[in-house]
């Protein structure tokens, strides 16, 4: 079966991690500082804080902002991972969903319409591609999320430096992946709040809030790693984007324009209304295809986001990998053909 990803793990990444086992001290340390510096000088923010994964980056940042101002209703897009559904109620807000155009990326006009009844938005750049409307003015603090599009530019900016909060993933095959982590990244207050939630050795008792967050030296290294080379994996992926795109009838080709300045994280192709069929005849072909999203957030909430469940019911994610080998090459091609019919 080709795999849906398969993040590459050469030496770099064995001998990152042996060196942390040789130092004798695996638990948050000087690569997991070393991680925080390297993502400040990626995406230019004042600080941030390396914790153990997305999820808690998502839910510790909610938490910091709700000791700056109020905040019950949180905007998140419907046709998004659920991480971000929990993160909101683990955080003891109320997630209101915001639906998708056609492209994936959020309808503006909706959002508008809603915002104003927001607390604060998490605005993600979806499936390497990049959101827009991380650049407009909210009437409310944005929580940028770069979890799938690290790397990504807009105005040549890199993602991450717009939001009033970012956040990112280091889970294995997200583009800044090595196993497990996540970061908050942002001004100094929001940090100093986020790491003292993160550590209970460290905390003081009028906190509500503590967990053990802390991201490894071990999952660092590991982040740090992918760090040193994502930009090399980000090309390879965007030449088997255009390997796809020859090979796929014109009405499948995942829209170009919106690939602009993404990192070529996700192929996302719509069928005409079943994705899980088409899934199913991929997979008996040996292409491990999946749904980009397993369920549209608004089945949570009280929501109607036509534009995601339409998503839902006609998107299929294909393989995009790095590297791929002369047999694979030819199976995924006759695979293409005998499902997608051409
Ligand atoms: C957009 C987005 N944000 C946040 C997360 C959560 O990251 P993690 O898996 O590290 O908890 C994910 C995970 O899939 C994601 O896709």
């Amino acid at each position: 079966m080709i795999p849906h990803s398969r993040p590459i793990f050469g030496a770099p990444f064995s001998d990152a991690v042996q060196s942390v086992m040789a130092s004798g001290h695996t638990a948050s340390g000087a690569q997991a500082t070393l991680l925080e510096q390297t993502v400040i000088q990626h995406i230019g923010c004042h600080d941030a804080v390396a914790v153990d994964s997305g999820t808690s980056a998502l839910m510790l940042a909610i938490r910091a902002l709700s000791m700056q101002m109020t905040i019950k209703h949180i905007g998140i897009p419907a046709y998004a991972c659920a991480s971000l559904l929990f993160a909101v109620r683990a955080a003891g807000c109320t997630p209101v969903c915001m639906d998708c155009k056609h492209d994936l990326r959020l309808d503006a006009d909706k959002a508008w319409d809603i915002a104003n009844k927001l607390d604060a938005v998490i605005l993600v750049h979806p499936f390497g591609m990049v959101e827009p409307l991380v650049k407009e003015t909210w009437p409310c603090p944005v929580i940028e999320d770069i979890a799938q599009a690290a790397g990504a530019t807009l105005d040549s900016k890199p993602v991450g430096s717009f939001g009033d909060i970012a956040i990112v993933s280091f889970y294995a095959t997200k583009p800044w992946g090595g196993a497990y982590g996540g970061m908050v990244m942002g001004e100094q207050k929001v940090c100093t709040q986020v790491r003292a939630m993160s550590n209970p050795d460290a905390s003081d008792f009028t906190q509500t809030y503590v967990g053990h967050h802390q991201l490894s030296d071990i999952h660092a290294s590991l982040a740090l790693t992918r760090l040193a080379c994502y930009q090399q994996d980000m090309s390879q992926r965007k030449q088997h984007m255009q390997w796809l795109d020859e090979r796929l009838p014109q009405n499948y080709v995942q829209s170009i324009t919106n690939r602009e300045n993404g990192n070529a994280f996700r192929y996302i192709i719509r069928t005409h209304h079943d994705a899980e069929t088409c899934i199913q005849h991929l997979r008996q072909h040996g292409i491990a295809a999946c749904k980009p999203v397993q369920q549209p957030l608004n089945l949570a909430t009280d929501g109607l986001c036509d534009g995601a469940y339409q998503a839902w019911k006609d998107c299929v994610s294909l393989p995009l990998l790095p590297t791929m080998s002369h047999n694979e090459h030819i199976q995924y091609e006759q695979g293409l053909k005998a499902c997608l019919q051409y």
